[in-house]
């Protein structure tokens, strides 16, 4: 079974961003020891534009070859003119309006999108499948993930876009991992209790 795991950058109060999504008050904890951190550790989390920039677009897939994500977040980087943000990775994007794929490596994933990421789990060998996010694609996925990796960034937001998009729904995940960071940055892997 190949594991889902979503991997988000969060403020101290679990916001994603603000309440529109945009996250980018947390991009000043990007500095050197962190951004090295995902470049060693979680490259394949960085569109290939990023990993291009840093000098890590070579490497093999180590830990994902599969995305999924949603079609808001999708379109920060058509919003960019880039259609195939992962390329690195095969690409699923959710979305029941978007219609054709903009891309030959972006597989639109229109209906039953529980039933098809439970199909990418069930797929023989391969390596996990990351979930990019937003909060809505989470909430409606958050059953089927299997590993949290929690970037959470010493930042208050007061308000913002929820970590899940969803109402109450209790699940248990249990502590793996932590990191902590020069700025106060923390990255905590959780596995999820069954
Ligand atoms: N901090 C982080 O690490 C992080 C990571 C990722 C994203 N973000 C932020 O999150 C924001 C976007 O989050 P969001 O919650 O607004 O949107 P989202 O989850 O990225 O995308 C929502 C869209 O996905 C489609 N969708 C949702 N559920 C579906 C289902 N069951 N079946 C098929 N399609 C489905 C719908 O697209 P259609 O309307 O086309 O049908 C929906 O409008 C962005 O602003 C981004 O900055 C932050």
């Amino acid at each position: 079974m190949r594991k889902l795991s979503y991997v988000v950058a969060c403020s101290l109060d679990g916001f994603i961003g603000d309440e529109r999504g945009d996250a980018s008050a947390m991009y000043r904890y990007l500095d050197e020891e962190f951004t090295a951190f995902l470049a060693a550790e979680l490259p394949e989390t960085l569109p290939t534009h990023v990993r291009e920039a840093l000098g890590v677009d070579h490497l093999e897939n180590q830990r994902f070859d599969t995305v999924v994500q949603g079609r808001a977040s999708y379109e920060l980087a058509l919003r960019e003119g880039i259609t195939s943000p992962y390329g690195h990775l095969r690409e699923y994007v959710a979305s029941r309006g978007l219609g054709a794929s903009p891309h030959p490596n972006v597989e639109i994933i229109a209906d039953d999108l529980v039933g098809r990421v439970r199909a990418l789990k069930a797929e023989e060998g391969g390596l996990g499948i990351f979930l990019c996010g937003g909060s809505q694609v989470a909430g409606a996925l958050l059953d089927e993930i299997d590993e949290l990796v929690v970037k959470s960034y010493p930042l208050v937001y007061g308000k913002g876009m929820p970590m899940f998009g969803t109402g109450l729904d209790l699940k248990e995940f249990s502590l793996e991992s932590v990191r902590t960071f020069g700025n106060g940055a923390l990255v905590r892997t959780y596995g999820r209790e069954r």
